[in-house]
């Protein structure tokens, strides 16, 4: 399979607990690059904007809020069949439900503290890539 990339944002809950170097060693242990990388503060709006997909959900303000709480880190990650890597290497949405060994199950606090997000397939992996990078800035 050719190589493939995902978006990948960890939380303010992880930033604040200064998780960030622990976390991407996971994503490099399991073969993830990262090539792009950027520590930013979003605004409630760009949050918003960000997650608009989720809208109408009833934890859509509080999830906002969260996320425009501290900085977060914004990274673009590449290797084989990157989404669905990424995906396990991160775990159920739900740390309760989390497999060990897994981020969530590590470090998450909560079904919406979940230190990390990351992209579920490759339409949205390139509008969120799109959302926080331009192509000048993707160093492979
Ligand atoms: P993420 O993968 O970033 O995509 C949407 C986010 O919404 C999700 O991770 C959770 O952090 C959050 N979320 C999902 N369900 C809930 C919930 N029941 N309450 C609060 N936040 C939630």
């Amino acid at each position: 399979m050719a190589l493939e990339r995902t978006f990948s944002i960890i939380k303010p809950d992880a930033t604040k607990r200064d998780l960030t170097g622990k976390i991407v060693a996971k994503f490099e242990e399991a073969g993830l690059r990262v090539v792009a990388s950027k520590r930013i503060h979003l605004t409630k709006a760009q949050a918003g904007e960000f997650y608009a997909v989720h809208k109408e959900r009833p934890f859509y303000d509080e999830l906002c809020e969260f996320m425009a709480s501290a900085p977060i880190v914004a990274q673009v990650l590449e290797g084989e069949n990157a989404i669905a890597k990424n995906r396990e290497v991160m775990g159920a949405t739900n740390p309760a439900d989390a497999a060990p060994g897994t981020i969530r199950a590590e470090f998450a606090e909560s079904v919406g503290e979940n230190s990390v997000h990351g992209s579920d397939a490759p339409e949205t992996a390139a509008v969120e890539i799109a959302y926080f990078f331009s192509g000048l800035e993707l160093v492979g």
